[in-house]
């Protein structure tokens, strides 16, 4: 068995120790070979852009961010961009994508990825391809899994950069906006505000109310709590409004969907005029998906890699692995692609509440 193996959309911790798990079982106990594609489906859309994937390259990868494969997310096989004349054209590729992976006579592709990759493993796999899946992303927000390998890491440094907010917000009685990743889902927001005792989290699934904030920061400074942390999603919005965009998709060729950011900023400019504190906002940004691996993060992406072989070993094509009630198994790559948001009635949201974080709603 000879497999491809490329990581697509934007990287996360972990990614590496997945390839690891992966290339240790299948080389020693499968006795597979393995391609490195490199820059997600890029490298199989250009030439030349392979490497050679066995125990030597996975050496000492456990504990580094990023991915050793190099990643992209504007390369969709199926409406790739390109320069013809100074101008962007968009092609479909898929048809090159199929000769290429025949070229490298590959019996199979492992692609490990967010929703957007997964999606066109699927589409790839309806042309004929023999594909199995690895959910990956620090946002959480893939249905057919209940944790996806990064979102853990992530977590932690939201939780030690709102531990680190809390002292010199308290030191300058200021109210602290911090902005989180996580697109159009809350998960960051929702797990890293309440592991760092956020006093307000607001996530795209509840859009807030900016009088209930400001009332709310108000009765805190009354009851001599003279600071306030709020943890905002950048997928979140005043109700009524809509999401702060950096960039529109228009403007990102490839890519497919806008670049959220700012959501810090219109919710500080939103309540300066009603609040007397001094108001600051941090933007989390990239920190969030770089460096090493939390322990968690490397012991599911290791059991993710070593388990997805089970699917190519059993011929379970167009499948994913997936956590379940903390059990590994594996799902269907067509269902389990879509996004998924936060609950906003389930526990969580509830027992958040329940000790007084608010959500602005
Ligand atoms: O999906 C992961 C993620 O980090 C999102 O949370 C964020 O919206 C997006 O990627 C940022 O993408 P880029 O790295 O292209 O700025």
């Amino acid at each position: 068995m000879r497999l491809g193996v490329l990581t697509g959309g934007g990287d996360c911790p972990g990614l590496n120790a997945v390839l690891r798990g992966l290339v240790r079982r299948g080389v020693q106990e499968l006795g597979y070979e393995f391609v490195g594609i490199l820059n997600g489906y890029e490298g199989l859309i250009l030439p030349d852009l392979t490497m050679p994937l066995g125990l030597n390259e996975v050496r000492g990868i456990l504990t580094k961010g990023g991915t050793i494969l190099g990643t992209s997310n504007k390369a969709d096989p199926f409406a790739y961009v390109t320069k013809e004349g100074g101008v962007n054209v968009t092609k479909d590729m898929s048809e090159t994508v199929l000769k290429r992976i025949k070229a490298l006579k590959l019996d199979g592709l492992v692609v490990i990825g967010g929703d957007g990759t997964l999606t066109m493993a699927h589409k790839l796999g309806q042309r004929g391809v023999n594909i199995v899946g690895c959910p990956k992303t620090i946002d959480n927000d893939l249905s057919g899994t209940d944790q996806t390998f990064g979102f853990d890491t992530a977590v932690n440094v939201i939780t030690e950069a709102i531990d680190r907010l809390h002292t010199t917000a308290e030191a300058h009685q200021r109210v602290m906006v911090v902005e989180i990743m996580g697109r159009n889902a809350g998960f960051l927001t929702l797990e890293g505000g309440i592991a760092g005792g956020a006093d307000f989290i607001l996530i795209p699934e509840l859009p807030y109310e900016v009088d209930k904030i400001v009332s709310r920061i108000q009765e805190m400074y009354e009851a001599k709590k003279k600071f306030a942390i709020v943890a905002i999603s950048e997928g979140a919005f005043p109700r009524g409004g809509g999401q702060a965009v950096a960039q529109k998709a228009e403007d990102i060729p490839g890519r497919g969907v806008v670049r959220l950011g700012g959501s810090g900023k219109v919710l500080a400019d939103l309540l300066a005029p009603h609040v007397e504190a001094e108001i600051r906002v941090t933007v989390l940004g990239h920190l969030q998906r770089g460096g090493t691996p939390s322990p968690m993060d490397r012991v599911l992406a290791t059991m993710y890699g070593s388990m997805v072989l089970d699917l190519v070993r059993d011929g379970k094509w167009d499948h994913m692995v997936c956590l379940r009630g903390g059990e590994l198994g594996f799902t269907s790559l067509a269902e389990s692609r879509k996004e998924r948001h936060v609950d906003p009635v389930g526990d969580k949201v509830r027992m958040a509440k329940a000790i007084g974080i608010s959500f602005g709603v």
